[in-house]
């Protein structure tokens, strides 16, 4: 790529497109973000995140006041004054939860219709997880059908699916472990490798150049492999919590120095959540099935999960019984660390269990209090800290792994509880300290509960 600015347009300015799109501008893109929401577009415009992300916020704020980064509600300007357009929207699910690509179908037509009147070539690059089939049979026709040019010929066109976790999502964007490229084309494959050594300085990391329909369905392999393995430790870890003296940490640990089967993704808890996994694997089974194939891995791995969250109240009820009026001190409500989003938390599958014992919640968050009231409204407590979430609970339950949780010692749980009960969802604490001075439970430490 030559020294003049690239020029590069995000469709759609979510997690995935805000995050790409600042740290495109801080490699000295121009860059437009373009969204039908117009007040995100100016929050972003003003430089303030509407997520919570590690180092977004500084990262967008200086991109936009270096005029590198804005956001507009005009299609005809991002489309126009850029090179390269990626579509970013969200595929989210429908009541049966297959995907619903109502908002690709609409980025497709706003885009193929702004390509109309231009003469210059334009590769534009789908980055939403879709079912295989989108780019070629949904997207492609679309944009050649509202833009009357060719694709190949006229316009560029790929689809390159995204990695990133939440909570590091910069990170996934700046070193990611791969690139998956699914190219119409050669030429447009071409133009988006040329991108990516851009903006990776020449060092590329492993990349795949394949067909669009193999790269959707990399996307979904990959997402049901991880829910896999999690939901795997965890049946694992629901058999330890039955024999004396075992430690899924332990065997985690054993398991994943074998290299075939790998440490990441092996750490137990109540179970996964998160805005991508559930809603791709209902997705990816609703999609197999329309073409007749059973998944049953898949199906065991949700199902795995939907009961995983439910330990926590069962433990609840075997050590206090009845729990009608019980004060029980929620630590942790988004669907994993370093995120506000509780989007399929874990959080909300118990507390709701919980309510319906007509439980008394209190609950805490480091960032994520302001969407779970939006979640549970006044049912529930909440607390300024952590310690003040613990004060007169006859139980705790460490539902997400926050590093602040660490700073709670035994002593101050003891003190605090009318009841000093603690079931750690997440391995957080070190069981034989903390099982030496109060009650504590662990997901997959062996007890005689
Ligand atoms: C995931 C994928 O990792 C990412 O590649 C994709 O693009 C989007 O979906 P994210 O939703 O941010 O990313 O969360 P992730 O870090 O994958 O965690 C998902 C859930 O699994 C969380 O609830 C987390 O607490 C849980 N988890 C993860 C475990 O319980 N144990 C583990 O070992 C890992």
């Amino acid at each position: 790529m030559n020294n003049k600015t690239l020029k590069v347009a995000f469709f759609g300015l979510g997690y995935v497109g805000l995050t790409m799109a600042t740290s495109i501008a801080e490699r000295d893109a121009r860059v437009i973000g373009y969204d039908i929401d117009t007040e995100k577009v100016a929050k972003v415009n003003k430089g303030e995140t509407p997520i919570h992300e590690p180092n977004l916020s500084t990262l967008l704020r200086r991109n936009i006041v270096k005029k590198r980064f804005f956001a507009i509600e005009d299609p005809r300007k991002a489309v126009k004054e850029s090179e390269i357009i990626f579509i970013t929207v969200g595929t989210p699910s429908l009541q049966d939860g297959s995907i619903n690509l109502d908002y690709v179908k609409s980025a497709s037509e706003t885009i193929g219709k702004e390509l109309r009147d231009l003469e210059d070539y334009k590769l534009i690059v789908l980055r939403s997880t879709v079912t295989p089939g989108t780019t070629c049979n949904l997207l492609k026709p679309s944009l050649e059908a509202n833009s009357c040019r060719i694709c190949g010929k006229d316009f560029g066109l790929a689809y390159n699916p995204e990695f990133l976790r939440e909570g590091s999502a910069i990170k996934d964007t700046l070193h990611p472990d791969r690139l998956i490229i699914g190219e119409m084309d050669e030429k447009s494959g071409d133009a988006l490798e040329e991108f990516y050594q851009w903006l990776y300085h020449d060092e590329l990391p492993p990349t795949i150049r394949t067909n669009p329909d193999i790269a959707e369905l990399i996307k979904y392999a990959n997402n049901a492999f991880l829910a896999m393995k999690v939901s795997f430790i965890n049946q694992v870890a629901n058999l330890c919590q039955r024999i004396p003296n075992a430690d899924v940490e332990v065997i985690a640990k054993g398991i994943g120095l074998d290299r075939r089967i790998g440490p990441l993704f092996l750490k137990a808890g109540l179970g996964w959540g998160g805005s991508c996994l559930p809603k791709d694997l209902r997705a990816l089974l609703k999609f197999s099935r329309s073409k007749g194939v059973a998944l049953p891995l898949t199906e065991a791995t949700l199902f795995v999960n939907e009961i995983q969250p439910l330990n926590a109240v069962k433990i609840a009820e075997k050590l206090l019984g009845d729990l009608k009026d019980m004060r029980i001190a929620i630590l942790g409500l988004s669907f994993k660390p370093g995120t506000d989003d509780v989007r399929e938390a874990v959080s909300i599958k118990i507390v709701e269990e919980l309510l319906r014992r007509e439980a008394k919640i209190v609950t805490y968050d480091p960032v994520a209090m302001e969407n779970a009231r939006i979640v549970f409204g006044d049912r529930v407590g909440y607390s300024k800290s952590a310690l003040e979430c613990i004060n007169d609970a006859d139980c705790s339950i460490i539902i997400t792994e926050w590093p602040e949780f660490l700073k709670i010692k035994p002593k101050d749980f003891v003190s605090r509880m009318r009841n000093p009960i603690v079931i750690d969802g997440r391995r957080l604490y070190d069981p034989e300290d903390f099982s030496s001075k109060l009650r504590y439970v662990a997901i997959g430490f062996g007890s005689k509960i």
